[in-house]
């Protein structure tokens, strides 16, 4: 071999040793990098527990919500009732029911309750065209906001059929439930108390219909009993915006 051959052998294998070592730098480096990333990831979710940890020693929150009224006798009383224990609940109001009877739903707004949409005449809006749905939709708003002097922003739908769609159609918030004792089949004031209250959880959102005087009478005591437990009532947007 002569010496030229001998110099390149040594700057190859140097230049290889180069390589070699850069690549193990290369290498350290994402590993540090990964490392930081899931010392990061784990502050998050500590941060998270952190969070509902404390969300779980805060005051536990219910919205109650009653859908199909007003009725000329029972949403009197349940208004009555409401004032007495300073609850602010959630109505869903069917427009055809609102006709004759906004004076009812004026005062459930001067009482600081919120006045949702529940369609004009209480239709499955799956089952309608998109223009019968936006009709029914609007024309419910109309007489809403004729009777309280508000912009109606949230709608229940009937049997809670929406369709994804119509959001597109018309600038209303859906609201469903996470708790339905079925008070309109049970017609029965403690059974639907017990129903309510075997199955609450902070956050939830209890369905009742204030046109059923059993409603009306399990609603006081479920506010009742829930207070005993240290739940507090809240209207649904005060619930969705948390
Ligand atoms: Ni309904």
């Amino acid at each position: 071999m002569q010496k030229t051959d001998w110099h390149r052998l040594f700057f190859s294998l140097l230049f290889t040793a180069g390589i070699f070592l850069l690549a193990i730098l290369l290498e350290e480096q994402s590993r540090k990098a990964a490392a930081v990333d899931s010392v990061v990831q784990s502050a998050l979710a500590v941060g998270a527990d952190a969070d509902s940890g404390a969300a779980a020693g805060q005051t536990p929150v219910v919205a109650l919500t009653f859908d199909d009224g007003p009725h000329p006798v029972y949403t009197e009383t349940l208004l009555d009732g409401l004032k007495e224990r300073e609850v602010k609940a959630t109505f869903f109001l069917i427009g055809v029911n609102v006709e004759g009877h906004e004076d009812i739903v004026e005062r459930m707004a001067a009482e600081g309750h919120l006045i949702g949409n529940h369609t004009y005449h209480h239709v499955q809006l799956t089952k309608v065209s998109d223009s019968e749905a936006c009709h029914e939709i609007e024309e419910a708003n109309a007489v809403l906001t004729a009777a309280c002097g508000e912009v109606v922003h949230y709608i229940r739908p009937p049997y809670g059929s929406w369709q994804e769609d119509l959001y597109s159609l018309v600038d209303m918030q859906v609201v469903l439930w996470s708790v339905d004792p079925r008070d309109w089949q049970l017609k029965d004031t403690d059974a639907v108390v017990r129903a309510v209250l075997d199955d609450v959880e902070d956050g939830d959102i209890i369905l009742l219909h204030d046109v059923y005087k059993t409603s009306v009478g399990a609603a006081f005591q479920i506010i009742d009993r829930l207070r005993e437990r240290g739940f507090e009532f809240v209207r649904v947007d005060e619930l969705l915006l948390d």
